[in-house]
């Protein structure tokens, strides 16, 4: 989520006319935002007033729903708003802004650390579209909550409230998702607490979740008493040591995001060895779209994640545009290589199936026997952002 993107600021001073080295092309990428603007009118259709979606499952024509509780209810509404800001289609606005009076609550919600995806995803364009100050302070609200679960002896804000004794204060890769939140909460209230605690989580993170590959852990458990690491783990991947690919895309986006709101060379320098990693790994299959860990057992005969090459594709453009010399073309077209790949048959459902969602093939937890090969709305989101960057960075005039 880049609310400078959705408020377009960056289209005049740094976009780039369409370059003849550039794979995709305006008609292409509005022809895909336009499906997902129809695709989503069906999801609409679906989806019960007092729900968010979820998952859809093929078999039996069945929406999965969530309440606003959920790591992933902040998706819907942000795609939908992705969606107004292409296509002007106030039906679109309407949804988002029901669905942003079930999300409200959660700004009070200091149980998870997940409110970046929740509440930035979904709330951040919402203001940023119709400048309502009322979005304004139920952000701020969340993020106070989000940074009550940080600990200063341990230099992170906490993912999961453990109850068990399997770890003390765990903190995920996916929790770098949430410092763009923080930085923006910064900008906006003046206050430097926010930032301050997001330059924290990311520089521990930096130290400790990263192996000499540049791949990740998923899992690093901290003891709060001293700071001391107690252990790295893996929760969705395949193994402890093995690289999870939603975790690694969600490394990706994170570090680039954190270059874009600081210009602090370690962060860049980070995100391209995670992007070096991915683009050369072995693993990765020819079409771009990763297996759902990059060392899943089984592999060629196992299950793609498009919700990991979507995060991958969106992250990559820009890391394209904060990258200089060959990289840039590099990212850029490895990202071409994705959304292509993505907007296919062979990843995206025809208009009117899959429940309304827009992809096919997500992972969200193969080791816990939960949603294998099947739609995600945080795919969907991705893949939607994917599109809109594009569209803005690369083909605006
Ligand atoms: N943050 C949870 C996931 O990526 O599955």
């Amino acid at each position: 989520m880049n609310l400078l993107l959705i408020a377009g600021l960056l289209s005049g001073s740094c976009s780039t006319r369409q370059h003849a080295q550039y794979q995709l092309d305006s008609a292409f990428i509005d022809q895909q935002l336009q499906q997902a603007v129809s695709q989503y009118k069906v999801m609409m259709d679906k989806v019960p007033d007092d729900r968010l979606p979820k998952s859809y499952r093929a078999g039996d024509d069945r929406l999965i729903t969530s309440g606003s509780g959920s790591w992933t209810s902040g998706f819907y509404p942000g795609t939908l708003l992705l969606l107004y800001e292409f296509s002007g289609d106030a039906s679109l606005l309407a949804e988002a802004k029901e669905k942003l009076r079930l999300l409200e609550k959660e700004q009070h919600n200091r149980g998870t650390h997940d409110l970046g995806f929740m509440l930035y995803c979904s709330f951040g364009p919402a203001l940023a579209l119709t400048g309502d100050t009322s979005y304004r302070s139920v952000l701020l609200t969340g993020a106070e909550s989000l940074i009550s679960r940080f600990d200063p002896e341990v230099g992170c804000i906490k993912s999961w409230d453990h109850n068990g004794d399997k770890w003390k204060f765990p903190v995920i890769i996916d929790n770098m998702m949430n410092l763009e939140y923080l930085s923006w909460a910064s900008k906006e209230s003046g206050q430097e607490k926010y930032l301050d605690i997001a330059l924290k989580h990311a520089n521990t993170t930096m130290k400790n979740h990263f192996r000499p590959n540049h791949s990740s852990w998923h899992v690093v458990d901290y003891d709060p008493e001293t700071g001391a690491v107690r252990g790295k783990q893996t929760h969705q991947g395949a193994a402890d040591e093995s690289a999870w690919a939603r975790g690694q895309a969600w490394g990706l986006y994170g570090y680039t995001m954190m270059y874009r709101e600081t210009q602090e060379k370690q962060y860049l320098i980070q995100a391209q060895h995670i992007a070096d990693f991915l683009l050369r790994h072995p693993n990765l299959p020819e079409d771009g779209i990763p297996y759902w860990d990059f060392d899943a057992p089984g592999i060629p005969d196992t299950y793609r994640d498009a919700s990991a090459g979507a995060i991958m594709a969106s992250a990559l453009l820009e890391l394209s545009r904060l990258s200089g010399g060959g990289k840039s073309g590099e990212y850029r077209k490895a990202a071409e290589k994705m959304i292509r790949s993505l907007s296919s048959e062979q990843y995206k459902a025809p208009i009117g199936e899959n429940g309304g969602f827009l992809l096919l093939h997500g992972v969200g937890h193969l080791p816990g026997n939960s949603e294998i090969d099947v739609p995600l709305t945080y795919a969907d989101y991705y893949y939607v952002e994917a599109l809109s960057r594009y569209k803005k960075w690369f083909l605006a005039n």
